[in-house]
């Protein structure tokens, strides 16, 4: 089999043997953790443990732990969930950055649109910053429900100002949800001293399993449920708990939590390393993002660029030909490339938003996966870019 270099750690990553473990025996149990039997309440302990645990390294209580099949389920839970409950009191306005994960994007597009909510949204400087005065003069027009900014952006790794976000809508007594889907295991993550009303968290980007995530809110907000049903998880969240899911999801943010200082270490010298060496031999290279590499401004495990004549689909397709796994920013809607929303409002081209690529690492990344990137890149940008002059003359 030939060498593969994974370098899409920010899409997903493999589970943690020793949450497979967990997972494998937890999955042999019977029993609802709903049930009032003796097997449904040795489920329960064990999902009631997994919340404590996770509340305890993420720094907040055990009730503002509310269990979700992920990140897209926990943003659509707080997007529209806290509006609706915004609008029973008279508000009908949401701010939110032109920079979220369609996972946000999407339902506060779709309030606009058949909820009659009034749709504020926030620009970004060039490296894909929000603008705290911006966010401040929107929420002075009164009337919002909520805010919602990812505390760093998948695609470029643009770190956000969340913690001055939270303050300034506690100051205006609005909701604040922050998706902090990239976030975790990468910086530090201390939700107490955050005081955001709603964080957006995953299992699958760090190690834990597929379908399991959680939105930590806090204890006294109630927002609309979109699942009804059995009225689980302080009735916010109907659904059977994935007791398996959940005890291999607390045993991968322990991981995520204990050793994110030395991961973050690793990972940013060895995405210095990627950045530095990109840039010197492919000269069509251009970064994306903060260009400060040493400080918290930009996702440690994150590299992403523009290569100028380059579709990304193509620089995606000939490097997974030579064993290389990474991501193009954009989305790809039936089966035609979009340049990418995120580098459309920092201020890109709509030609150069469809020709980046993101490589992003992880617990298992080594110095050969960089080796082996530099080795093929320089040729392969070369024959997108031949691809790229013949499709535009055509
Ligand atoms: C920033 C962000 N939010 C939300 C999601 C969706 O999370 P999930 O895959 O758990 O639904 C992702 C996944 O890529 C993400 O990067």
């Amino acid at each position: 089999m030939t060498y593969r270099s994974y370098l899409d750690h920010a899409a997903t990553t493999r589970m943690l043997p020793e949450v497979q473990e967990r997972w494998l025996e937890v999955s042999q149990l019977v029993g609802n953790p709903s049930s009032l039997h003796d097997s449904g309440r040795r489920t329960r302990r064990i999902v009631e443990e997994a919340r404590e645990s996770i509340a305890a390294d993420l720094v907040t209580r055990p009730s503002a732990v509310i269990f979700t099949s992920g990140g897209t389920e926990a943003d659509n839970l707080a997007v529209k969930g806290l509006f609706w409950a915004g609008e029973t009191r008279g508000k009908s306005g949401v701010i939110a950055s032109a920079i979220e994960h369609h996972a946000v994007l999407d339902p506060v597009k779709w309030l606009g649109e058949h909820e009659q909510a009034k749709v504020l949204w926030v620009g970004v400087d060039s490296v894909g910053r929000v603008d705290l005065e911006e966010v401040n003069a929107s929420l002075a027009t009164g009337d919002i429900a909520l805010v919602t900014i990812m505390w760093a952006n998948n695609e470029v790794g643009t770190v956000q100002p969340v913690f001055e976000l939270a303050a300034l809508c506690r100051s205006y007594g609005v909701a604040f949800h922050t998706d902090a889907v990239q976030v975790l295991g990468q910086l530090p993550m201390n939700l107490g001293e955050l005081g955001a009303t709603a964080v957006t968290v995953t299992a699958h980007k760090i190690g834990g399993p597929f379908g399991v995530g959680s939105l930590i809110l806090d204890p006294d907000t109630k927002p609309t449920p979109i699942l009804h049903g059995g009225g689980h998880e302080r009735e916010i969240r109907s659904g059977t708990l994935d007791a398996a899911g959940i005890a291999g999801f607390a045993v991968a943010v322990q991981s995520a939590v204990k050793n994110q200082r030395d991961f973050a270490q690793r990972v940013q010298a060895l995405r210095n390393d990627l950045i530095g060496r990109v840039l010197a031999e492919v000269p069509a290279a251009q970064l994306n993002g903060e260009p400060e590499l040493g400080g918290s401004s930009r996702l440690p495990a994150n590299a992403h660029f523009t290569f100028a004549n380059c579709e990304g689909d193509a620089l995606l397709l000939l490097l997974d030909a030579a064993g290389i796994d990474c991501s193009t920013g954009s989305a790809c809607t039936a089966g035609i490339p979009e340049p990418s929303h995120v580098l459309l409002a920092m201020g890109a081209e709509p030609k150069a938003s469809r020709g980046s690529l993101r490589f992003s690492l992880g617990r298992d990344s080594t110095s050969a996966d960089v080796d082996r990137l530099i080795e093929v890149l320089p040729g392969v940008v070369e024959r997108a870019s031949r691809a790229g002059s013949v499709r535009s003359r055509a």
